[in-house]
Protein backbone atom coordinates (compact mmCIF):
# COMPACT_ATOMS: atom_id res chain seq x y z
CA UNK A 1 0.00 0.00 0.00
CA UNK A 2 2.48 2.42 0.83
CA UNK A 3 4.93 2.30 -1.51
CA UNK A 4 2.15 1.85 -4.23
CA UNK A 5 0.44 5.79 -2.71
CA UNK A 6 4.09 6.45 -2.38
CA UNK A 7 5.19 5.78 -6.02
CA UNK A 8 1.75 7.70 -7.64
CA UNK A 9 2.62 10.59 -5.56
CA UNK A 10 6.14 11.09 -6.92
CA UNK A 11 4.51 10.18 -10.55
CA UNK A 12 2.67 13.38 -9.31
CA UNK A 13 5.11 15.19 -8.53
CA UNK A 14 7.55 14.83 -11.27
CA UNK A 15 5.04 14.38 -14.30
CA UNK A 16 4.26 17.77 -15.43
CA UNK A 17 0.95 18.16 -16.94
CA UNK A 18 2.16 21.37 -18.86
CA UNK A 19 5.48 22.86 -19.50
CA UNK A 20 6.39 24.83 -22.49
CA UNK A 21 8.12 22.96 -25.76
CA UNK A 22 11.29 21.47 -26.48
CA UNK A 23 13.82 24.25 -27.16
CA UNK A 24 11.68 27.18 -26.57
CA UNK A 25 13.22 29.61 -24.39
CA UNK A 26 12.48 30.55 -21.71
CA UNK A 27 11.11 27.57 -20.92
CA UNK A 28 9.11 26.31 -17.94
CA UNK A 29 8.18 22.48 -16.78
CA UNK A 30 5.82 23.92 -13.75
CA UNK A 31 2.11 23.36 -14.92
CA UNK A 32 0.40 26.45 -16.32
CA UNK A 33 -3.60 24.80 -16.87
CA UNK A 34 -5.21 26.27 -19.69
CA UNK A 35 -8.65 25.25 -20.07
CA UNK A 36 -11.25 26.30 -22.84
CA UNK A 37 -14.76 25.85 -21.88
CA UNK A 38 -13.61 22.50 -19.98
CA UNK A 39 -11.10 21.23 -22.33
CA UNK A 40 -8.10 21.44 -21.05
CA UNK A 41 -4.87 21.07 -23.55
CA UNK A 42 -2.05 20.18 -21.72
CA UNK A 43 1.59 19.48 -22.54
CA UNK A 44 1.36 19.58 -26.65
CA UNK A 45 -1.69 17.72 -27.55
CA UNK A 46 -3.66 18.12 -30.37
CA UNK A 47 -7.08 20.66 -29.87
CA UNK A 48 -9.86 21.44 -32.26
CA UNK A 49 -9.52 24.56 -33.55
CA UNK A 50 -13.37 25.69 -33.10
CA UNK A 51 -12.21 24.96 -28.94
CA UNK A 52 -9.55 28.06 -29.14
CA UNK A 53 -11.63 30.24 -30.22
CA UNK A 54 -12.25 32.49 -27.22
CA UNK A 55 -9.78 33.62 -24.35
CA UNK A 56 -9.27 30.61 -22.29
CA UNK A 57 -8.81 30.92 -18.32
CA UNK A 58 -5.32 29.87 -17.16
CA UNK A 59 -4.31 29.23 -13.63
CA UNK A 60 -1.23 27.28 -11.33
CA UNK A 61 -1.77 23.92 -9.12
CA UNK A 62 0.30 25.85 -7.01
CA UNK A 63 -1.27 29.25 -5.53
CA UNK A 64 1.39 32.12 -6.70
CA UNK A 65 2.61 34.17 -3.83
CA UNK A 66 2.84 37.31 -6.53
CA UNK A 67 0.90 40.39 -6.52
CA UNK A 68 0.78 40.67 -10.62
CA UNK A 69 1.60 38.47 -13.54
CA UNK A 70 1.10 38.85 -17.20
CA UNK A 71 0.54 35.79 -19.46
CA UNK A 72 1.21 35.36 -23.06
CA UNK A 73 0.61 32.76 -26.28
CA UNK A 74 2.80 32.87 -28.86
CA UNK A 75 2.32 30.59 -32.07
CA UNK A 76 6.12 29.12 -32.37
CA UNK A 77 5.02 27.94 -36.00
CA UNK A 78 3.76 30.14 -38.45
CA UNK A 79 4.45 29.55 -42.02
CA UNK A 80 7.31 31.90 -44.44
CA UNK A 81 7.97 32.05 -48.10
CA UNK A 82 10.87 30.34 -47.39
CA UNK A 83 9.23 26.95 -46.17
CA UNK A 84 10.00 25.04 -44.12
CA UNK A 85 11.38 27.83 -42.53
CA UNK A 86 8.74 29.22 -39.92
CA UNK A 87 8.21 32.20 -37.68
CA UNK A 88 6.47 33.32 -34.65
CA UNK A 89 3.27 35.17 -33.91
CA UNK A 90 2.30 37.02 -30.48
CA UNK A 91 -1.13 35.76 -30.20
CA UNK A 92 -2.66 36.99 -26.32
CA UNK A 93 -0.47 39.20 -23.79
CA UNK A 94 -2.37 40.64 -20.82
CA UNK A 95 -0.87 41.47 -17.69
CA UNK A 96 -2.17 42.71 -14.41
CA UNK A 97 -3.29 39.28 -13.82
CA UNK A 98 -3.57 38.53 -10.00
CA UNK A 99 -3.93 34.59 -8.36
CA UNK A 100 -7.44 33.64 -6.65
CA UNK A 101 -7.20 33.01 -3.00
CA UNK A 102 -9.51 29.48 -3.68
CA UNK A 103 -8.58 27.11 -5.73
CA UNK A 104 -11.33 26.16 -8.91
CA UNK A 105 -12.55 22.57 -9.70
CA UNK A 106 -11.37 22.26 -13.37
CA UNK A 107 -11.52 18.95 -14.82
CA UNK A 108 -8.39 17.47 -17.53
CA UNK A 109 -7.34 14.09 -19.06
CA UNK A 110 -5.39 14.27 -15.83
CA UNK A 111 -9.00 14.08 -13.68
CA UNK A 112 -10.03 17.30 -11.83
CA UNK A 113 -7.50 18.95 -10.29
CA UNK A 114 -7.49 22.16 -8.15
CA UNK A 115 -6.30 25.31 -9.81
CA UNK A 116 -5.80 29.03 -8.76
CA UNK A 117 -6.89 30.78 -11.12
CA UNK A 118 -5.44 34.11 -12.78
CA UNK A 119 -8.09 37.05 -12.16
CA UNK A 120 -7.64 39.93 -14.23
CA UNK A 121 -9.16 41.66 -11.00
CA UNK A 122 -7.96 45.40 -11.62
CA UNK A 123 -9.59 45.27 -15.32
CA UNK A 124 -6.14 45.66 -16.85
CA UNK A 125 -6.84 46.02 -20.89
CA UNK A 126 -4.59 43.64 -22.57
CA UNK A 127 -1.44 44.45 -24.11
CA UNK A 128 -2.40 41.95 -26.92
CA UNK A 129 -5.81 40.88 -27.03
CA UNK A 130 -6.26 37.15 -27.20
CA UNK A 131 -7.12 36.03 -31.06
CA UNK A 132 -7.61 32.11 -31.27
CA UNK A 133 -5.45 29.68 -33.61
CA UNK A 134 -6.09 29.74 -37.23
CA UNK A 135 -3.44 27.88 -38.54
CA UNK A 136 -3.73 27.58 -42.76
CA UNK A 137 -3.00 25.39 -45.04
CA UNK A 138 0.60 25.67 -45.21
CA UNK A 139 4.15 24.58 -43.95
CA UNK A 140 3.76 23.39 -41.24
CA UNK A 141 0.32 22.23 -40.78
CA UNK A 142 0.32 21.53 -37.02
CA UNK A 143 1.10 24.71 -35.36
CA UNK A 144 2.50 25.39 -31.76
CA UNK A 145 0.66 27.45 -29.30
CA UNK A 146 3.10 28.18 -26.61
CA UNK A 147 1.76 29.96 -23.32
CA UNK A 148 3.65 31.64 -20.29
CA UNK A 149 2.97 33.49 -17.12
CA UNK A 150 5.63 35.43 -15.98
CA UNK A 151 5.79 37.31 -12.91
CA UNK A 152 5.42 40.85 -12.96
CA UNK A 153 5.12 41.89 -9.40
CA UNK A 154 7.86 44.21 -9.03
CA UNK A 155 8.49 45.91 -12.44
CA UNK A 156 8.79 49.23 -13.44
CA UNK A 157 6.33 51.03 -15.10
CA UNK A 158 9.05 51.32 -18.03
CA UNK A 159 8.88 47.52 -18.33
CA UNK A 160 5.26 47.34 -18.59
CA UNK A 161 6.18 49.76 -21.48
CA UNK A 162 8.71 47.78 -23.14
CA UNK A 163 6.41 44.99 -23.28
CA UNK A 164 3.85 47.03 -24.80
CA UNK A 165 6.53 48.42 -27.51
CA UNK A 166 7.46 44.68 -28.00
CA UNK A 167 3.69 43.89 -28.42
CA UNK A 168 3.18 46.65 -31.73
CA UNK A 169 5.29 43.49 -33.70
CA UNK A 170 3.07 40.19 -33.18
CA UNK A 171 5.02 39.00 -36.07
CA UNK A 172 8.34 37.50 -35.31
CA UNK A 173 7.54 37.95 -31.42
CA UNK A 174 11.06 36.97 -29.78
CA UNK A 175 9.71 35.83 -26.16
CA UNK A 176 13.44 35.63 -24.54
CA UNK A 177 14.45 38.50 -26.23
CA UNK A 178 11.27 40.33 -24.99
CA UNK A 179 11.34 39.22 -21.66
CA UNK A 180 14.95 39.71 -21.08
CA UNK A 181 14.82 43.47 -22.28
CA UNK A 182 11.96 44.33 -19.83
CA UNK A 183 13.87 43.18 -16.70
CA UNK A 184 11.77 39.84 -16.72
CA UNK A 185 14.61 37.41 -17.49
CA UNK A 186 13.58 34.36 -14.90
CA UNK A 187 10.27 35.37 -14.30
CA UNK A 188 8.69 32.99 -16.19
CA UNK A 189 6.58 30.95 -13.57
CA UNK A 190 4.62 28.61 -15.40
CA UNK A 191 4.54 26.97 -19.22
CA UNK A 192 2.11 25.35 -21.28
CA UNK A 193 1.85 24.40 -24.88
CA UNK A 194 -0.41 22.78 -27.56
CA UNK A 195 -1.34 22.31 -31.14
CA UNK A 196 -3.56 23.44 -33.43
CA UNK A 197 -3.95 21.41 -36.69
CA UNK A 198 -5.05 22.47 -40.25
CA UNK A 199 -6.44 19.36 -42.10
CA UNK A 200 -4.40 20.31 -44.98
CA UNK A 201 -3.32 19.65 -47.94
CA UNK A 202 -0.54 21.95 -47.45
CA UNK A 203 -0.52 24.35 -50.75
CA UNK A 204 2.57 26.84 -50.60
CA UNK A 205 1.82 28.30 -53.62
CA UNK A 206 -0.03 30.62 -51.94
CA UNK A 207 2.92 31.54 -49.95
CA UNK A 208 2.50 35.23 -49.29
CA UNK A 209 -1.56 35.53 -50.09
CA UNK A 210 -2.93 33.35 -47.28
CA UNK A 211 -6.29 33.90 -48.77
CA UNK A 212 -6.46 34.64 -52.32
CA UNK A 213 -8.65 37.90 -52.51
CA UNK A 214 -5.23 39.43 -50.13
CA UNK A 215 -2.85 38.43 -52.87
CA UNK A 216 -2.75 41.71 -54.40
CA UNK A 217 -1.36 43.64 -51.33
CA UNK A 218 0.15 41.08 -49.54
CA UNK A 219 2.67 39.82 -52.22
CA UNK A 220 5.62 41.77 -51.04
CA UNK A 221 6.86 39.76 -48.04
CA UNK A 222 9.87 37.36 -49.14
CA UNK A 223 11.23 35.70 -46.24
CA UNK A 224 8.44 36.55 -43.61
CA UNK A 225 4.73 37.24 -43.68
CA UNK A 226 5.07 41.11 -42.38
CA UNK A 227 4.02 42.70 -45.81
CA UNK A 228 1.17 44.45 -47.03
CA UNK A 229 -2.45 45.14 -45.05
CA UNK A 230 -0.88 43.47 -41.47
CA UNK A 231 1.90 45.02 -40.78
CA UNK A 232 -0.36 48.74 -41.29
CA UNK A 233 -3.00 47.04 -39.46
CA UNK A 234 -1.12 45.89 -36.72
CA UNK A 235 0.53 49.54 -36.55
CA UNK A 236 -2.24 51.64 -36.22
CA UNK A 237 -3.65 49.91 -33.45
CA UNK A 238 -0.33 49.80 -31.91
CA UNK A 239 0.38 53.38 -32.29
CA UNK A 240 -2.23 55.04 -30.34
CA UNK A 241 -0.79 55.64 -27.30
CA UNK A 242 -3.46 55.21 -24.43
CA UNK A 243 -2.91 57.95 -21.50
CA UNK A 244 -6.36 56.73 -19.51
CA UNK A 245 -7.89 53.45 -18.43
CA UNK A 246 -10.50 54.16 -21.15
CA UNK A 247 -7.93 55.42 -23.83
CA UNK A 248 -6.19 51.69 -23.10
CA UNK A 249 -9.49 50.39 -23.77
CA UNK A 250 -10.23 52.02 -26.70
CA UNK A 251 -6.83 50.94 -28.41
CA UNK A 252 -7.24 47.51 -27.22
CA UNK A 253 -10.18 47.12 -29.18
CA UNK A 254 -8.78 48.84 -32.35
CA UNK A 255 -5.49 46.60 -31.95
CA UNK A 256 -7.89 43.85 -31.58
CA UNK A 257 -9.66 44.76 -34.62
CA UNK A 258 -6.68 45.63 -36.75
CA UNK A 259 -4.91 42.00 -35.39
CA UNK A 260 -8.14 39.89 -36.11
CA UNK A 261 -8.29 41.13 -39.53
CA UNK A 262 -4.92 40.84 -40.15
CA UNK A 263 -4.99 37.30 -38.68
CA UNK A 264 -7.76 36.39 -40.82
CA UNK A 265 -5.67 38.31 -43.70
CA UNK A 266 -2.82 35.97 -43.24
CA UNK A 267 -5.11 33.23 -42.41
CA UNK A 268 -3.04 31.84 -39.06
C1 LIG B 1 -15.96 21.68 -32.99
O1 LIG B 1 -16.17 20.99 -34.19
C2 LIG B 1 -16.52 19.60 -34.01
C3 LIG B 1 -16.68 18.96 -35.37
O2 LIG B 1 -15.68 19.39 -36.23
C4 LIG B 1 -17.81 19.50 -33.21
O3 LIG B 1 -18.08 18.15 -32.97
C5 LIG B 1 -17.67 20.24 -31.90
O4 LIG B 1 -18.91 20.27 -31.24
C6 LIG B 1 -17.21 21.68 -32.13
N1 LIG B 1 -16.96 22.30 -30.85
C7 LIG B 1 -17.27 23.55 -30.58
C8 LIG B 1 -16.92 24.05 -29.22
O5 LIG B 1 -17.83 24.27 -31.38
C1 LIG C 1 -9.44 42.39 -18.24
O1 LIG C 1 -10.27 43.51 -18.15
C2 LIG C 1 -10.22 44.37 -19.29
C3 LIG C 1 -11.05 45.59 -18.99
O2 LIG C 1 -12.35 45.23 -18.59
C4 LIG C 1 -10.70 43.61 -20.51
O3 LIG C 1 -10.58 44.44 -21.64
C5 LIG C 1 -9.86 42.37 -20.69
O4 LIG C 1 -10.34 41.62 -21.78
C6 LIG C 1 -9.85 41.53 -19.45
N1 LIG C 1 -8.92 40.43 -19.65
C7 LIG C 1 -9.08 39.22 -19.08
C8 LIG C 1 -8.02 38.23 -19.30
O5 LIG C 1 -10.06 38.96 -18.40
C1 LIG D 1 2.96 20.21 -33.10
O1 LIG D 1 3.50 21.08 -34.10
C2 LIG D 1 4.89 20.92 -34.31
C3 LIG D 1 5.33 22.00 -35.31
O2 LIG D 1 4.70 21.83 -36.54
C4 LIG D 1 5.18 19.52 -34.80
O3 LIG D 1 6.57 19.34 -34.94
C5 LIG D 1 4.63 18.52 -33.81
O4 LIG D 1 4.77 17.19 -34.33
C6 LIG D 1 3.16 18.78 -33.53
N1 LIG D 1 2.70 17.88 -32.48
C7 LIG D 1 1.68 17.06 -32.63
C8 LIG D 1 1.34 16.20 -31.45
O5 LIG D 1 1.03 17.00 -33.67
C1 LIG E 1 15.60 35.45 -29.70
O1 LIG E 1 16.42 36.27 -28.89
C2 LIG E 1 17.50 35.57 -28.29
C3 LIG E 1 18.24 36.57 -27.42
O2 LIG E 1 17.49 36.88 -26.31
C4 LIG E 1 18.41 34.99 -29.35
O3 LIG E 1 19.42 34.22 -28.73
C5 LIG E 1 17.60 34.11 -30.28
O4 LIG E 1 18.41 33.68 -31.34
C6 LIG E 1 16.41 34.87 -30.84
N1 LIG E 1 15.61 33.95 -31.62
C7 LIG E 1 15.32 34.19 -32.90
C8 LIG E 1 14.49 33.14 -33.57
O5 LIG E 1 15.68 35.19 -33.48
C1 LIG F 1 -2.71 26.69 -54.35
O1 LIG F 1 -2.95 28.06 -54.09
C2 LIG F 1 -2.80 28.89 -55.25
C3 LIG F 1 -2.90 30.34 -54.80
O2 LIG F 1 -4.05 30.55 -54.04
C4 LIG F 1 -3.84 28.49 -56.27
O3 LIG F 1 -3.70 29.29 -57.42
C5 LIG F 1 -3.67 27.03 -56.61
O4 LIG F 1 -4.71 26.62 -57.48
C6 LIG F 1 -3.69 26.16 -55.37
N1 LIG F 1 -3.35 24.79 -55.71
C7 LIG F 1 -4.09 23.77 -55.32
C8 LIG F 1 -3.58 22.42 -55.71
O5 LIG F 1 -5.12 23.91 -54.65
Amino acid sequence: MVPGSLAGLLAVATLALARTPAGFQPASNVDLIVEYNGVTPLNGVVVPRNTTISRPRIGTLVRLTGTSYAVLMIDLDIPTNTPPATNTLLHWMQTGLTPATTATRINTASGTLNVFLLENSTNTAPIQAYFGPNPPARTPLSHRYTQILVETSDVDPEDITVLRTAAATIVGFNASAVLTTADLEGKVVAGNSFNVTNPGPVNDTAAGGGGGTASTTSGSPTSSPTGGGFTTGTGSGANATPSSAGAIQGSGGLLFGAVAAGAIFLGL
